[in-house]
């Protein structure tokens, strides 16, 4: 049992990127308005903000403060929030809920969702880019950290992840296939965030791999979770309808070996995210509570 608050640590963090992500993003009325609202819509909706708090909290097990990567922190967000948007169409996932609104297509229609989607993308990467401008960061760490983000959103990573998640509906996959999917279309972008906090506050090779590897446990923990609150949320706790994965016949951790298995598998993967973790000493305290937050948590 860890005497850290992690409640008030999260409150503050989700503070600071709420308020910087308002400040990016440009406002309602810029033209063409109607993409900039879909934008701001769906990434003002809130969330947890946990790849940015990652970023944030990568920064600081090695020292460095949120302020030295907050353009990065939202970077990792505005792409999440990309993928959300993609992810919800009718042509993917086909949700009516997100963030406890209309998904964005159900509101601006499925062209300026698209859009708005490939509109974050392309300005997440104008954000990482102004980091450079930060006060004591090398812009040579800013363009290492330029090809993880791409490589963990591409088809090596994320996307990848999310066309075998798509082309494995309604079909019998193995435990190998279905580890493949939740290690890509998810593990891949919370590990980046972590990874490139790390980076952007100096972080040596040694902290490097220790993230990193801590950052996939963590990862492939937090969408085995996803799929089990699909089975076991509400629409009321996620802000997302929950039966979702079943209705579009996905395989998923609880599908294929079960909730109980499911939920050792998640735990002791933190378990991994904790002990990769210590090197670190008392520097690692809020991420490790954050990796117990994943297993634990109801939204
Ligand atoms: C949902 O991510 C999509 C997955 C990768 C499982 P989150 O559960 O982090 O969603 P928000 O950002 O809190 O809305
Ligand atoms: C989505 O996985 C992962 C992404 C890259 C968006 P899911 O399809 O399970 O995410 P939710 O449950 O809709 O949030
Ligand atoms: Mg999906
Ligand atoms: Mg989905
Ligand atoms: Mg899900």
């Amino acid at each position: 049992v860890s005497a850290f608050d992690l409640e008030a640590y999260l409150q503050e963090r989700r503070g600071l990127v709420d308020a910087a992500l308002d400040g990016f993003l440009p406002s309602e009325d810029t033209r063409p308005p109607s993409v900039h609202r879909a934008m701001r819509y769906s990434v003002l909706a809130g969330g947890k903000r946990l790849r940015p708090i990652l970023v944030i909290a990568g920064a600081e097990v090695v020292g460095a403060s949120p302020s030295a990567v907050m353009p990065t922190a939202c970077a990792m967000e505005l792409i999440h929030t990309y993928s959300l948007i993609h992810d919800d169409l009718p042509a993917m996932d086909d949700d009516d809920y997100r963030r406890g609104r209309l998904t964005n297509h159900k509101v601006f229609g499925d062209a300026i969702a698209i859009l708005a989607g490939d509109a974050l993308l392309t300005y997440a990467f104008q954000l990482v880019a102004q980091n450079a401008a930060v006060p004591g960061v090398d812009a040579k760490v800013v363009c290492d950290v330029v090809a993880e983000i791409a490589e963990a959103a591409g088809t090596v990573g994320m996307v990848g992840g999310q066309v075998v998640d798509i082309e494995s509906e309604g079909k019998t996959i193995t435990a190998e296939e279905l580890k493949y999917i939740h290690v890509h279309k998810t593990a891949a972008l919370l590990r980046a965030s972590l990874s490139v906090g790390a980076r952007l506050g100096g972080a040596d090779a040694a902290a490097l791999a220790a993230v990193a590897d801590a950052g996939q446990s963590l990862g492939l923990a937090f969408q085995i979770v996803d799929d089990i609150l699909d089975v076991e949320g509400s629409l009321e706790t996620l802000g997302k309808t929950a039966g979702s994965d079943e209705r579009k016949q996905k395989v998923t951790y609880p599908a294929l070996h079960g909730i109980e298995a499911s939920r050792r598998e998640a735990r002791r993967l933190i378990e991994r995210t904790k002990s990769r973790l210590s090197v670190f000493g008392a520097r690692s305290a809020p991420l490790c509570a954050l990796a117990d937050f994943v297993v634990e948590r109801k939204s």
